[in-house]
């Protein structure tokens, strides 16, 4: 197979795909935003207006469903192969975990997403499920008296966001600032990254790309 030249491009992500990440991704940082503001002592005199945050805040909620469905409604293939391609793990995904614990010998090969990314991704669309559901839960004891102290949703919102904000500020430091994922960064926004940058981190995928 003939070494690929710097200036040898392959597409990554689909329009669809990338209108889907940046709903979820703009969503979730206005979510995290508004939620600490609304949550920390040390935005209290900013928080004063907590209904216009709160609106925010669940806006940003609505408005992350509402775009996820016309994005799958629009590409609903496309999608759902995206989404079974996170979803499966083969035994090269196993020892790429096994690898990333001990960092030793060499990385085992990734197909178009190694298991670092597909446990992220399943973390995460369990994540928006918790706070969703917890979410509504919030809405429902503060607007009827039934529900007050009926669940523990507002301790589970705060344990996922703990968990939340730290997975994807690793996310994002990757995908922004580490040298050599950085360049990913190109595929999820042109759509496209280098196919010697592909070779080295994705090579079971780009050995099927045209
Ligand atoms: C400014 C913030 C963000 C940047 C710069 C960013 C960047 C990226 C990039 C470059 C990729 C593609 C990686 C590849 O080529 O394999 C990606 C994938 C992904 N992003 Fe983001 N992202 C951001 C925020 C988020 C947020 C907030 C979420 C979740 C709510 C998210 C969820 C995902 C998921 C699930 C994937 C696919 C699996 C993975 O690569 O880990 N991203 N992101």
């Amino acid at each position: 197979m003939a070494a690929p030249t710097a200036t040898e491009y392959v597409r990554r992500f689909s329009l669809a795909e990338r209108l889907a990440h940046w709903a979820a991704a703009s969503a979730f940082l206005v979510m995290t935003a508004t939620g600490l503001i609304l949550y920390l002592p040390a935005f209290a005199s900013l928080a004063a207006d907590r209904v216009l945050w709160k609106s925010l805040h669940v806006g940003a909620a609505i408005g992350f469903w509402a775009g996820l469905v016309a994005v799958v409604a629009a590409s609903p293939r496309g999608l759902a192969r995206t989404a079974s391609e996170l979803d499966r793990f083969d035994d090269d995904d196993r020892a790429w975990l096994a690898w990333a614990v001990r960092r030793r010998g060499p990385e085992p090969p990734a197909g178009r997403f190694n298991a670092g990314q597909k446990l992220n991704a399943a973390v995460i669309a369990g994540l928006a499920v918790v706070f969703t559901v917890s979410g509504v839960l919030i809405l429902l004891q503060e607007s009827d008296a039934a529900f007050r102290g009926a669940t523990s949703a507002i301790l589970v919102h705060d344990w996922a966001t703990w968990l939340a904000v730290p997975l994807v500020a690793g996310h994002v430091y990757l995908a922004t600032l580490n040298a050599s994922t950085r360049h990913s960064l190109r595929g999820m926004t042109l759509g496209t990254v280098r196919r010697d940058w592909a070779r080295r981190h994705h090579p079971k995928w780009e050995a099927e790309c045209e």
